[in-house]
């Protein structure tokens, strides 16, 4: 079946709204960085002057998006982790500190996600494990391995992903995606009020369905599609770069006060 593709769901012209350098000296872990969202951000972050290291579960989508940074004279480090596995996370961070010396910013954007629309009762308990250790023992793990030298440096954010099927219930995908998620956001909240004494800032950004190679793959047919978009009071799914300025934002010092938010990126999808 062909794959959905929206012509009338294009998101308006928007100007890049981050200029400058504003992240020069900062060193950023950005984890899912091979594709969609997570990739983005780390064009968008080495473009406003941070250290991006680009960690992926495949190793070669890493490595081409550290050469497209550095061909554009960013600084970027290619790193192949699986984050749901301790050792690879240990040794993407201490690469990360030998490069670079520290980490200012984790942002955990990978994880993976089952079949489409399929019922609880049909779901391999497989896909419930994949489900939760890509995204949420992974975002422990990493959160794990960089605490301790942000608490050293008396200051670090961390910014966690979370979804629309975190805040509610998934449209696309199944119960393990949502628990998931919300599993997410229960970790933010708990990191967030752990180490705000030691000047660490934990958020997590909860997107509403983006149109990507992730949202593509998943609906199979103009219809899923117009479902779907008839459901977001916008009218329109998200633009990876919507959800990237949000977490520009969150990455800046304009968000310097704050600490276990949850922010809805979602078109409206999520009113709470
Ligand atoms: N795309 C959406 O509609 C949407 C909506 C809400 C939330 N999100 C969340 O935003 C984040 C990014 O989404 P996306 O659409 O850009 O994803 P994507 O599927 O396009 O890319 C995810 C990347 O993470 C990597 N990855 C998966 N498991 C990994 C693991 N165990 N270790 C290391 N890397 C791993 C993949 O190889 C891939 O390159 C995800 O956490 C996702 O759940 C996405």
């Amino acid at each position: 079946m062909k794959p959905f593709q929206p012509e009338e769901a294009k998101a308006p012209f928007a100007p890049d709204i981050f200029k400058g350098q504003i992240f020069t000296g900062q060193v950023f872990l950005v984890t899912g960085a091979g594709r969609g969202i997570g990739r983005l951000l780390a064009e968008r972050l080495a473009a406003l002057g941070g250290h991006v290291a680009l960690c992926d579960l495949v190793p070669e989508r890493a490595e081409e998006v550290a050469q497209l940074i550095a061909r554009q004279g960013g600084s970027a480090l290619a790193l192949a982790a699986d984050v749901s596995r301790e050792p690879d996370v240990q040794a993407a961070v201490a690469a990360v500190l030998a490069r670079w010396g520290r980490i200012n910013i984790l942002i955990n954007a990978a994880g993976s996600y089952g079949a489409a629309y399929r019922v609880t009762h049909e779901t391999p308990v497989e896909e419930w494990d994949q489900v939760f250790a890509s995204n949420v023992r992974g975002s422990f793990l990493c959160a794990k391995a960089v605490l301790p030298h942000m608490v050293a440096a008396s200051g670090g954010r961390i910014i966690n992903f979370a979804s629309n099927a975190g805040r509610s219930v998934s449209p696309l995908l199944g119960c393990s995606y949502t628990a998931a998620k919300t599993a997410v956001i229960g970790m933010t909240r708990h990191l967030s009020r752990e180490y705000a004494k030691h000047g660490v800032l934990v958020n997590t950004i909860a997107p509403g369905p983006v149109m990507g190679e992730r949202v593509s793959e998943l609906l199979q047919d103009d219809a899923d599609g117009a479902a779907l978009n008839a459901q977001i009071p916008i009218g329109r799914l998200a633009e990876p770069a919507d959800i990237v300025d949000v977490v520009l934002f969150m990455a800046s010092d304009a968000s310097r006060y704050m600490t276990g938010a949850i922010l809805d990126v979602s078109g409206g999808l999520i009113l709470a």
